[in-house]
């Protein structure tokens, strides 16, 4: 997958793409990401990305003409047209539902704000996606192209090394996940619970899904629609 991202501050990106996964992504292929900065892309001799806003108020606006160039340029070069996702709070919430569907993409273009807002007419006529990561605001979207860009990635086929970590994370199941644990068996007294090393497999099994289903009732109940239950399902969180 090809992510290009509009921002004034590229210098940002390096430590979270450069390592790690997002790091062994492209050297897998999975992974190729440019970092444009879209004041290069300014035609007045001051460089400037932002200006004051039409009928007054606080704050200042991000024009139009540099992110338009910028993106056009972009896409001038692709056979297929990239989804364009604007990162701002209004946005659609991001999901993990949103990040499988943003995965199947070959290419996509983010565009990270700073200062007070983007020229109505980005949104408009630029834009496919406007996609928030949460109900807080940040000082631009780099932290949040940087979260989805890791999310999306992360999906592609050739990048977890055990192809079933992905399907069997929280939420894609719907459900938080079950408590883990790593030897040693006692520490500092904190015993693992007997189950696990138990050798029985199917109890295990039984033992997660129940720790899973109570973790997501206590902690998200949101996410648990009672009536997907089983009958067994239901009693098991009563008790
Ligand atoms: N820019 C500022 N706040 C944001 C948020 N919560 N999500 C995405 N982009 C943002």
């Amino acid at each position: 997958m090809k992510v290009d991202i509009l921002t004034l501050f590229p210098e940002m990106f390096k430590g979270v793409f450069e390592s790690s996964i997002l790091k062994r992504a492209q050297e897998v292929g999975a992974f190729q990401y440019r970092l444009i900065d879209f004041r290069d892309y300014t035609t007045d001799k001051h460089n400037k990305v932002d200006d004051y806003p039409y009928g007054g108020g606080a704050g200042m606006v991000l024009k139009p003409q540099p992110i338009f160039d910028a993106v056009e340029e972009v896409v001038s070069k692709e056979e297929h047209k990239p989804r364009v996702i604007l990162l701002c709070p209004q946005g659609e919430p991001f999901t993990q539902q949103k990040a499988e569907e943003l995965a199947k993409e070959e290419h996509l273009i983010m565009i990270c704000g700073h200062y007070e807002g983007y020229d109505e007419r980005i949104r408009e006529h630029l834009v496919t996606d406007e996609v928030s990561i949460g109900d807080y605001v940040l000082t631009g979207g780099e932290l949040g192209a940087m979260v989805i860009t890791d999310s999306v990635i992360r999906l592609q086929p050739e990048v977890l090394g055990n192809d079933q970590s992905a399907t069997h994370d929280s939420f894609s199941t719907r459900l938080l996940e079950h408590p883990h644990y790593t030897r040693p068996n006692d520490f500092r007294g904190m015993k693992v619970p007997d189950i696990l090393t138990s050798g029985h497999h199917q109890k295990i099994e039984e033992w997660r899904t129940y720790q899973s289903l109570k973790r997501t009732y206590q902690r998200r109940p949101d996410l648990i629609k009672v009536d997907h239950l089983s009958e067994k399902e239901l009693k098991m969180l009563e008790e």
